[in-house]
């Protein structure tokens, strides 16, 4: 038997001879299209080759694509399980050629790989062409395909296109004739859904572009589009016509059997195949980071996951099931598929998730479901109503309510569902408009009852297309902006993170066909992303295609930053101790800030710790891993929520770094927050971190603030350099600059006391034989001296000093400095009975132009204005002596 893997090898292989460059399956989020929700068909990745905007290197492709088709065009989730061939997910072998060969090539290769290389009998195969394709009849007829077998086919059977707009073309198709015992007739017929006749290969002529307003042009260049899905052809070389009968589907089928501990086949076997193709599904978008939530994609992966759940509960499963089939789809598939393993942790922890919180209401609503049908008559449909409070109350998504009801053979009044809906709506909105907010507030509002919230796909990329859906200038919707119009941009989604818990909105440029502007801010109100924009280059017209592109190296600095800040916080609490809590951050490009609750200053050698945490985290270099799960749920995990903070029914849930002890998820994550914003892939991407101290920040609160990677190296290194300076200054190494600091520091005080010293000496005249010349003026030693350069404050340290040189008597000094004259008088403690140095001062005072003067009977100081009459202010002195 051939396995779907081999047959995969030998498509490509075969096509890589052809000339053909082997190009891996792009994501499963298109890159290139903001009109397609999932990549539905091999030439996604292709669009802008085919219409011309882009070239490549190699003329001719083959790839093996990831599909998934649940949502939009192309949308066969409702049939998956009932049917042999409906997939959500399945995988796409084509072959493309970029204006290279066309139709008289791309047959012979079709032709060829069915009969020759896959062996495929020729007699089993006919062909469809589009009606007026002659050219593509006649290759048939040439290559031997009996002309009876080849049907013209006059709808869009035979005319693809990839959505509503795009690259498109008549296509001719292959099909295998399993034989008369199998219901079914030929394409065209009435009976053409039976399973006899099973197209196995869409061969598209692209040769048209469709846009907007229905208009289709000829593309420039004619090229080849086809698709094979690889579980239709697996199932014809493996001799059956049920996909769900090939080899990857049975060990799939038969690990749900397994743990389910159900019969793989059977009854039952309907309940395998369901959760056997939503475990494809689900398990590459969460490997592609698509994780459940209640918007865009998000949503259609909880929609397909939650319908697997409920076949599991049919199957009777008591417990959680979808994550241990994980480990046979990594088998099965990971090696074609690297991504399966790499995100293997991710996948089991997010289907347990969903499935744990999921079956809490499981059993409610569909109890609630079959009282709801008891007063329903007999085969009509369930009230919208009903079927909206299922959806609202208990988390059951239209399409799970109708799944469980087409088994009773009842459908669901969807318009009464959509007039639910809108009703809902419309309450939040009156709600919110009484909110008080902004009047031109309401305009977001508006935008985002129009067109639902915006997308956020910046976790996993910072370049996307969005399509333009307005335009606004102040607080009014435009049509258009050109180039000096300052505008805020709304698109379907982006990714460009918009501010919010303290992370700063992302910048970038948006580009059109006709123009071009810079974002230099985005904001986010009632879930609308606000690129805020200056338009640099021709115009901006609403609905257009845009690639948006976030600026990288801003960004990459906002994400370190950020992941620094959940480690700088858990290296706090363990530092510092659990009472740490954040009071609010900011992660900016170039610096992160960090408030905390603690009460004291953190001291230098904390301070060490915590930087030398930080960074021993970084060098571990493990994945930075997120999850959505309950805000309860998260924690229950030990995640650190922000306090006071309001959380919805679901919350991310950011961990990093394998703690030494065991704690959290796995028992080892060190750091787990709930974050809304973007991180690292792995720890080491952060680079470095140093603190720049800490401060106050209110009562209470502390602030750090920090830097990371190349800032961190810059700021360290200016440090350096300014210790090299001081070094170099001090004729010394760095090594030595603490020690030459503090000798030149002791050197220094010992001088100041010298020259004081000197200083007092030279004004006393040099030596304290001065005194002993003082007069005796009516039995009291008396000695008074003008000082030319000395200070009013230095004049109490002399008259101490010269009232303990004189032992008994009174001392008169008047400094003269630059102008400033200041007088001081000082009397031993033994005389101060019989003359007081207030009144020496005083009339000292009087003759400099001075007034007053005062102090204490021993010591007494005064103002003047002119040293000038210095003697008469002697006299004045030894007259108050004279008494
Ligand atoms: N794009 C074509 C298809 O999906 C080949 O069928």
């Amino acid at each position: 038997m051939t396995s779907l893997s081999d047959i995969r090898s030998t498509f490509l292989d075969y096509f890589k001879r052809q000339g053909h460059e082997v190009v891996a399956s792009s994501p499963l989020v298109p890159r290139n299209d903001p009109t397609l929700m999932f990549t539905n068909s091999g030439m996604v990745q292709f669009k802008n080759r085919f219409t011309g905007v882009e070239s490549g290197a190699y003329q001719r492709a083959t790839t093996s694509q990831k599909c998934v088709r649940a949502g939009g065009k192309h949308n066969d989730l409702d049939n998956v399980g009932y049917t042999a061939r409906h997939h959500t997910f399945f995988e796409m072998l084509g072959n493309f050629s970029f204006g290279d060969y066309f139709k008289t090539e791309a047959i012979p290769f079709a032709w060829e790989l069915l009969t020759k290389d896959f062996g495929i009998d020729k007699s089993k195969l006919l062909t469809t062409v589009y009606h007026t394709d002659d050219e593509a009849f006649d290759m048939w007829r040439k290559i031997g395909v009996p002309e009876d077998r080849i049907i013209r086919i006059a709808t869009d059977d035979n005319f693809w296109r990839m959505g509503p707009t795009g690259p498109c073309g008549p296509c001719t198709e292959i099909f295998y004739d399993h034989g008369d015992h199998i219901w079914g007739g030929p394409p065209g017929s009435a009976d053409e859904d039976g399973d006899r006749f099973i197209e196995i290969w869409n061969v598209v002529f692209m040769q048209n572009e469709q846009f907007e307003d229905g208009t289709m042009t000829p593309l420039e260049m004619q090229s080849i589009d086809t698709g094979m899905g690889l579980e239709r052809i697996g199932a014809l070389l493996q001799g059956g016509h049920d996909n769900y009968e090939t080899d990857l589907f049975k060990a799939l089928i038969e690990a749900s059997a397994h743990a389910t501990s159900t019969d793989p086949f059977g009854d039952q076997n309907v309940h395998h195949r369901v959760i056997a193709d939503h475990l494809r599904s689900t398990s590459f978008l969460i490997a592609e980071g698509v994780l459940p939530s209640n918007e865009g994609r998000g949503y259609v992966l909880r929609r397909i996951m939650r319908r697997a759940m409920r076949h599991a509960h049919l199957l009777g499963a008591q417990d959680p099931v979808m994550h241990r089939l994980v480990p046979a789809l990594v088998r099965e598939m990971g090696a074609a598929y690297p991504e399966l393993g790499q995100g293997q942790t991710l996948i089991e922890d997010t289907l347990l998730n969903e499935e744990i919180r999921f079956k809490t209401t499981l059993d409610r609503g569909l109890k609630l479901l079959d009282e709801a049908l008891e007063g329903v008559a007999e085969g009509a449909d369930l009230p919208g109503e009903t079927a909206f409070k299922l959806y609202d109350t208990y988390g059951f998504p239209l399409d799970l309510t109708q799944d469980a009801l087409r088994e009773k053979g009842r459908g669901v009044d969807t318009d009464g569902f959509d007039a639910a809906m809108e009703a809902q709506k419309a309450k939040a909105r009156a709600a919110w408009s009484g909110t008080g907010a902004a009047a031109d507030a309401a305009i977001w509002f508006d935008l985002a009852d129009q067109h639902g919230v915006t997308e956020f796909l910046g976790y996993e990329t910072e370049t996307a297309e969005g399509q333009l859906l307005a335009l606004v200038k102040g607080a009014e919707a435009v049509e258009a902006a050109s180039v000096g119009d300052e505008v805020a941009l709304v698109f379907n989604q982006s990714p460009f993170y918009a501010e919010s818990g303290g992370q700063v909105g992302d910048t970038g440029t948006v580009k059109t066909d006709s123009g071009v502007a810079e974002v230099t801010d985005t904001k986010k109100v009632a879930g609308v992303f606000l690129h805020m924009a200056e338009v640099t280059e021709g115009t901006l017209t609403r609905g257009q295609g845009t690639e948006l592109v976030v600026d990288h190296g801003r960004r990459s600095d906002i994400r370190a930053n950020h992941s620094a800040t959940h480690l700088l916080h858990e290296a706090l609490r363990e530092v510092l101790g659990d009472h740490v809590a954040q009071r609010g951050s900011l992660n900016a490009p170039d610096r992160l800030r960090f408030d905390f609750s603690h009460n004291a200053a953190v001291s230098l050698e904390d301070l060490r710790k915590i930087e030398a945490k930080v960074n021993g985290m970084i060098r571990q270099n493990t994945a930075v891993e997120t999850r959505i799960m309950t805000p309860d749920d998260a924690r229950a995990l030990g995640a650190q929520a922000l306090f006071g903070e309001k959380y919805g029914d679901e919350v991310r849930v950011v961990s990093m770094g394998r703690a030494p002890t065991g704690k959290g998820v796995n028992g080892d994550n060190w750091s787990l927050e709930l974050c809304g914003g973007t991180h690292v892939r792995q720890t080491g991407d952060i680079g470095a971190f140093v603190t720049l101290g800490d401060s106050a920040s209110s009562a209470g609160v502390r602030r750090i603030e920090a830097l990371t990677g190349q800032a961190a190296l810059d700021y360290l290194q200016g440090q350096d350099q300014t210790l090299a300076q001081t070094a170099l200054a001090l004729k010394t190494q760095a090594a030595e600059v603490p020690e030459r600091v503090k000798s030149l520091l002791d050197e220094r005080k010992a001088l100041t006391n010298e020259v004081a010293q000197l200083r007092r000496e030279l004004a006393m005249g040099g030596s304290k034989a001065e005194a002993d010349a003082a007069k005796t003026i009516n039995g009291v030693a008396f000695k008074a001296q003008v000082m030319q350069g000395v200070t009013g404050k230095d004049l109490p340290g002399m008259i101490d000093e010269m009232k303990s040189a004189m032992g008994s008597g009174a001392v008169l000094l008047i400094a003269d400095a630059d102008g400033k004259v200041a007088v001081a008088a000082g009397v031993t403690s033994d005389l101060t009975d019989k003359v007081s140095a207030v009144d020496l001062v005083k009339a000292a005072v009087a003759e400099l132009g001075g007034k007053g003067g005062g102090g204490r009977p021993d010591m007494a100081q005064g103002g003047a204005k002119d040293a000038a009459n210095a003697d008469a202010a002697i006299a004045a002195a030894e007259a108050v002596l004279q008494g």
